[in-house]
């Protein structure tokens, strides 16, 4: 793996509550992850990036911590988390976190302080304003669950700013002392051994909010002071970033204008993410191949993070109405999948009919596109979503283990469980779970192994470059290839339902022996590219030509 192991990682995200609960309290823990990281490093990811681990009242899933210095007692200690790291380690696995500080929970001890007096050496650690600004009512991220920015705190007798929910109040960017407690905690954390940062909502962390004022300026140099000054403390160390923005804003979140790519590594690539799900609605690829045309040129060090589901709704927000339309009747046809008037709460293997052609599809066809992939705990097996459960609570159900009592994720009583289990239907423990899967060589867990290993000797894919192949193919099918010090490769997927052959002749003189080296199923020695075949929903990766021999 090169120097920036990011660019060729495979990140497998996950709550720590949800995940493995090793006391039988009914909530994940540290100790329940650490046993089961040989089944992680069995699957090939190489990076785990942890939802947030701080103390929290919970109130949005952890995303509002009370003490940045810590983790959550219900999880274990800093010493169990030190013991993670190292265990990990081990294994050759990184752990990234989930760093939320554009805002802290209302019952952080800062805001406590802030809000209890205009003397509180806290209360320009938050962003105030003595009279109702008039965008109140404007910004909000969740539409439906929030309807105000501005909130009115009785205690502080003035009203204070918040992007999420009114108990997630905004920290002030504006103030040096704010800027220095965020370095410091990131200093303590890498200091700790953690390799890298999910930052949360880094657009709203370079907000200089004056009240009243819906388009705040922004302060991008704070983002280049971060990268700095994360560099200095830990030189390999990889900053992730959620800018959910429109794409021609992107690349100022990479770096300056000179191009030096100074600020933020690797973005998560929200654009590509509605093209997937549209392009899998549509069973046609010509929003991704715009994706590919399209995509802004990174700086160098500068990455993609590509998903295909992650802990929050599938936000189609960037699609036109027509196209979020196609996507809700495909994969959202009932209100109940749909959350916020943008998006989608559910999980992949359901919203794709739990048919295993079209979900292997998908993930082969996320994994071979530029970037680095990120995988959601439990898609790895197919799990399903509970939409009995409020909001983003539907796909953020514990993990499936085994047949045993609560999916073998915990001992306790069930009514104890952080999270029902998901134990009916096609999607219930007793039919999905990893013990059934790592039994059976067919298994769609047993597919993931294989493929991200196949992704791991093919670092073209991460580190090259990615171009659509523009030759005439059938209707349905994405034609692309990475490039790379290492060779070639070459992707074949066919989101259509007609078996088809493809021309790619026009490769011919590159190929050294063209072979597949994952594909949905054996088709026989390649030979001639004249005239490959392709079953409907297949997919072919095809290994072009090496430069480099193993
Ligand atoms: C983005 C996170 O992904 C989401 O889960 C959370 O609710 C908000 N940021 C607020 O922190």
């Amino acid at each position: 793996m090169g120097d920036r192991w990011y660019s060729e990682a495979v990140v497998y995200c996950l709550d720590i509550d949800t995940y493995a609960d090793s006391d039988g309290d009914g909530v994940g823990d540290i100790r329940g992850l650490i046993g089961r990281l040989d089944y992680l490093a069995r699957l090939g990811v190489t990076c785990l990036w942890l939802h947030p681990i701080h103390p929290s009242p919970n109130r949005d899933d952890g995303y509002d911590a009370t003490d940045f210095y810590n983790v959550d007692p219900r999880f274990g200690t800093l010493g169990d988390f030190a013991e993670l790291l190292h265990q990990a380690q081990n294994r050759g696995i990184r752990v990234i976190i989930d760093l939320v500080v554009n805002h802290t929970s209302d019952e952080h001890p800062w805001f406590q302080s802030a809000r209890s007096s205009p003397d509180s050496p806290y209360r320009d650690w938050f962003v105030w304003s003595d009279t109702e600004p008039a965008d109140r009512h404007q910004g909000m991220v969740f539409p439906g669950e929030q309807d105000e920015t501005w909130s009115y705190d009785r205690t502080a007798k003035a009203w204070f700013y918040h992007r999420f929910y009114k108990f997630q109040p905004d920290l002030n960017f504006a103030n040096p002392k704010v800027r220095a407690e965020i370095k410091k905690i990131m200093s303590f954390w890498l200091q700790l051994g953690v390799a890298g940062f999910r930052m949360d909502a880094v657009p709203f962390i370079i907000e200089l909010t004056e009240p009243g004022n819906p388009n705040s300026p922004k302060d991008f140099e704070f983002l280049t002071e971060l990268r700095q000054h994360v560099q200095w403390r830990r030189g390999d160390a990889v900053l992730l970033a959620e800018a959910n923005v429109e794409p021609d804003q992107l690349p100022t979140f990479f770096g300056d204008a000179g191009g030096s790519g100074n600020r933020i590594h690797m973005l998560f690539d929200f654009m590509l993410n509605g093209r997937l799900m549209l392009a899998l609605a549509r069973q046609d690829p010509e929003s991704l191949i715009e994706g590919l045309r399209d995509t802004p040129k990174l700086p160098v060090g500068g990455q993609w993070a590509t998903f295909l589901r992650n802990h929050d709704e599938i936000d189609l927000s960037r699609l036109t109405t027509e196209q979020r339309n196609q996507v809700y009747a495909q994969f959202g046809p009932d209100e109940d999948m749909r959350i916020y008037d943008r998006g989608i709460r559910r999980r992949l293997a359901p919203m794709l009919g739990n048919d295993r052609r079209r979900v292997e599809l998908a993930y082969a066809l996320q994994f071979s596109l530029r970037g680095t992939p990120v995988l959601r705990y439990g898609e790895e097996i197919g799990m399903g979503e509970d939409l009995s459960l409020p909001g983003r609570e539907a796909i953020r159900t514990p993990m499936q283990w085994s047949y045993q009592p609560n999916a073998g994720f915990s001992t306790a009583d069930p009514e104890k469980l952080v999270r029902p289990v998901i134990d009916k239907g096609d999607f219930g423990y007793q039919t999905v779970n990893v013990t059934a899967q790592r039994g059976d060589p067919k298994s769609l867990l047993a597919w993931f192994e294989r493929m991200i290993r196949t992704l791991r000797e093919a670092p073209e894919i991460g580190s090259g470059s990615t171009t659509h192949i523009d030759v005439p193919v059938p209707a349905g099918v994405l034609a692309h290839r990475a490039d790379g010090p290492t060779g070639t490769m070459v992707f074949l997927h066919n989101l259509g339902t007609d078996d088809v052959e493809v021309d790619l002749s026009t490769l011919e003189k590159e190929a050294d022996l063209p072979i597949d080296v994952l594909a949905d199923r054996g088709y026989g020695e390649l030979g001639k590219l004249g005239a490959v075949k392709l079953t409907g929903h297949g997919y072919r990766w095809i290994r072009l030509c090496r430069s480099q021999p193993f």
